[in-house]
């Protein structure tokens, strides 16, 4: 269903995925006035705790979906690596924000590089890898070094394996766990950086500061907004991923990761159509959140403004670092938030934290 209605407070979002992300989406639901009900295969997930129904089930149980699509108003989802099959399913029984075209995009790193590149927006150089062979042609077209990652359901640098050299190919892809690929040239970059925009069901968009971004061990570590980077590249940023929410003809969040080069190019690496880890400083530091955003898109409400209100920095707290929960609320600048996961694993997303500053007085990282 590609209905264009919206759906005013009262109505049911349906969330497909149970994590973190689903979580903060229910709670600034709740705020609006809607109920929320997830789909999730996992049991005691994130999300459930704080919505008011949850389906427990696979992405392939149709009997399952066809109940949820009874259940609920409209569709979106938390997170990207879902069949595409359930979803084009779902979108004949009830409007589904982002629709299946842009999640098959977004799930898949070959089809997501094809689509920036034929916008005319670059990208770190890249080649589909099916086989070893493939492997030791695409390292001598692209050298040293370079990565290679799983074309599919690679996160927080799941499916990578760095290459320095060629005695590291053949390990490399023995280790991929699949034969289907992509092999990158690694990208020396002078900063990380990301996008996040919304588009309403109307067409309308609204765009966060552009923010810059710490990963360590290929987690995200820190986000610090907003970004401090000149005008232009700011607006280039942007500029790019309001381009692709357009292309996408995406209702909802799209969020944009890239690499700032040592010579101040812009390159995607990645994006997802939903929000995203860099974007969970909006709750705390913007008048309209990255979730509540994605509430008033997918209902087809009136965007809310951006506006930044403070400047922050936020840590995500991954696997040990949620023990020290008590020293977080000491802090007085400090927004503590949990995801109430049960078991901690090591580099496992606990919770985050975000301090925040005055306007224009952010520390430097
Ligand atoms: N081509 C590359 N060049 C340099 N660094 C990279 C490259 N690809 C990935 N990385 C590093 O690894 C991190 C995670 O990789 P990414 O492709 O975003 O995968 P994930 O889906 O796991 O987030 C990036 O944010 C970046 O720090
Ligand atoms: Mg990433």
């Amino acid at each position: 269903m590609s209905s264009d209605h919206s759906i005013p407070p009262g109505g049911t979002i349906g969330i497909l995925g149970g994590g973190q992300l689903g979580r903060m989406t229910a709670l600034a639901a709740a705020q609006l006035g809607y109920r929320v009900h997830i789909f999730t295969p996992e049991q005691d997930s994130p999300a459930s705790h704080v919505s008011d129904g949850v389906t427990i089930a696979a992405y392939e149980d149709e009997a399952a979906l066809d109940r949820f699509a009874r259940q609920v108003d409209v569709v979106t989802l938390e997170f990207e690596n879902i069949p595409a099959s359930p979803v084009r399913f779902l979108s004949e029984r009830v409007p589904v924000r982002p629709g299946p075209r842009v999640l098959e995009i977004a799930q898949d790193r070959l089809a997501e590089k094809r689509f920036f590149n034929e916008l005319g927006i670059k990208t770190a150089p890249w080649r589909e890898v099916k086989s070893a062979g493939d492997l030791e042609a695409a390292f001598g077209e692209i050298g040293a070094p370079c990565v290679l990652k799983t074309a599919r359901l690679g996160y927080d640098g799941k499916g990578q394996a760095k290459i320095t050299s060629a005695a590291d190919l053949a390990g490399a892809w023995a280790g991929l766990g699949t034969n289907l690929g992509i092999l990158e040239g690694f990208i020396s970059f002078d900063c990380e950086v990301s996008a996040l925009v919304a588009r309403g069901l109307d067409g309308s968009w609204a765009a966060w500061d552009v923010v810059q971004n710490v990963h360590t061990n290929h987690i995200l570590d820190t986000t610090s907004a907003p970004a401090l980077l000149s005008q232009p590249v700011l607006d280039q940023a942007v500029a790019i991923a309001h381009r692709a929410a357009e292309a996408l003809d995406l209702v909802g969040v799209l969020a944009v990761e890239m690499f700032l080069t040592r010579d101040g190019r812009l390159l995607v690496n990645e994006m997802a159509p939903r929000p995203h880890n860099s974007g969970h400083w909006t709750i705390d530091a913007c008048l309209t959140s990255q979730f509540e955003q994605v509430v008033r898109a997918v209902c087809g409400l009136p965007l809310g403004t951006p506006k930044r209100h403070s400047d922050a920095v936020m840590t995500n707290l991954i696997g040990d670092m949620a023990e020290a929960w008590e020293s977080y609320l000491h802090e007085p600048n400090a927004k503590l938030h949990l995801y109430g996961k049960a078991e901690r694993r090591q580099g496992r997303k606990m919770g985050h934290v975000t301090r925040l500053y005055p306007l224009g007085r952010r520390p430097h990282s």
